[in-house]
């Protein structure tokens, strides 16, 4: 992603702290489009990028800005992502990290990984809104460098997911870019990276934006239906840990991407996140629950007539399938009831008679 530095991060290009990250595909899947309800449904797969998410895009940024300014530790609030980027980034910088996590809230696969990467990691008793605001106090109170997207520089990385998603339409922009919105960083960033594309003259219509949260995490959701007259904040409870968020952050700059867009802010249910998931999952593409919602909001909003089914539409599926392997097994051998498209494992005994007798049940 560092070809788009001088619209990043100008002239720290040979001192950036990288793995290399971007570079993620763009991809087609008939099945998924097809269960959206839009033909011409492309997914750009920020799950490939180094630590499994489209934070690595921001956490570059952030983190070589981090050593430009000399400082002695960074830390950030996490739902588990963030933490999990600026961990590995810390250590390749080597500098110490500070996580802190709402406990028992965070997917396994990212708790893991902050582990693994080094960073020092704080099991906070409360919610991730808690956090923030632990987190931004000790920044402050402690000479802690924070890299939460409260941070510019992260949003200035994240930028460059809508413009290589440009770059690989070669420039000919979609009707719509569909986003799971938590603590609104990347709709911010969407915002802003289509509001610089259109007065460098690299495009000149903007796409719509839709951002989706689920319903058990809606702030932003409520407050675009009163057409933003109340910042809402709300006790968040969503199986979608990633975006289990009350009080974002970046509200302000959202609101502004979606005013500028002509953008629409909706919310799904966690079992439309988690069928639109298994739909995802099925077609050898796979991503967590957070990233279903962009396509479980795009079935939503076709369904309601808002995006015509002849709709050019791209979906950001924002972190990889193995980030929450606990939401997978309880879906996969959920009982009561099973969930439609439950893929329950087998047990045999170790016969031939017994792969043949599961054979017969094989669909195509
Ligand atoms: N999808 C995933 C997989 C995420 O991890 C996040 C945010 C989002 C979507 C929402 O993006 O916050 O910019 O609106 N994760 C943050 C974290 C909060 O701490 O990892 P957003």
């Amino acid at each position: 992603m560092w070809r788009f530095g001088p619209l990043v991060l100008p002239g720290a290009v040979d001192a950036a702290v990288t793995w290399p990250e971007g570079n993620t595909p763009l991809i087609a899947r008939r099945r998924i489009a097809e269960w959206a309800g839009v033909p011409a449904l492309q997914l750009k797969h920020e799950g490939m990028n180094p630590t499994g998410s489209f934070k690595d895009r921001g956490m570059t940024v952030g983190v070589t800005q981090a050593v430009r300014v000399g400082a002695t530790a960074v830390a950030c609030a996490s739902t588990g992502n963030t933490g999990a980027s600026l961990a590995a980034y810390a250590a390749l910088a080597g500098i110490p990290a500070l996580v802190l996590v709402p406990v028992g809230k965070v997917a396994l696969g990212k708790l893991t990984q902050s582990l693994a990467y080094g960073a020092r990691t704080l099991l906070v008793r409360g919610d991730f809104d808690d956090c923030l605001r632990l987190v931004r106090e000790a920044s402050e109170e402690l000479g802690v460098y924070l890299l939460n997207s409260v941070n510019p520089f992260r949003i200035e990385g994240q930028k460059t997911i809508v413009l290589e998603m440009l770059d690989q339409l070669q420039w000919d922009v979609p009707d719509w870019i569909a986003l799971p919105a938590g603590n609104l960083g990347n709709t911010a960033a969407f915002g802003k990276a289509l509001r610089e594309a259109c007065s460098l003259g690299l495009i000149t219509k903007m796409p719509r934006l839709l951002a989706v949260q689920s319903d058990g995490a809606a702030p932003f959701a409520m407050s675009y239906r009163e057409n933003f007259r109340v910042r809402h904040r709300v006790r968040a409870n969503t199986i979608a840990t990633a975006i289990n968020i009350g009080a974002p952050a970046s509200y302000q700059r959202a609101v502004q991407a979606i005013r500028e867009t002509n953008g629409v802010v909706t919310s799904v249910s966690d079992g439309n996140i988690m069928e639109a998931k298994a739909i995802i999952d099925a077609a050898g593409v796979g991503c967590e629950p957070a990233s279903a919602a962009s396509v479980a909001g795009v079935r939503q909003m076709v369904l309601a007539g808002i995006i015509a089914p002849d709709a050019r539409v791209v979906c950001v599926l924002t972190g990889h399938v193995l980030k929450d392997p606990e939401s997978l097994d309880r879906y996969h051998r959920g009982t009561e009831p099973p969930p439609a498209h439950a893929n329950r494992p087998i047990e045999i005994d170790a016969t031939v008679r017994a792969v043949a007798d599961v054979m017969r049940t094989l669909r195509t």
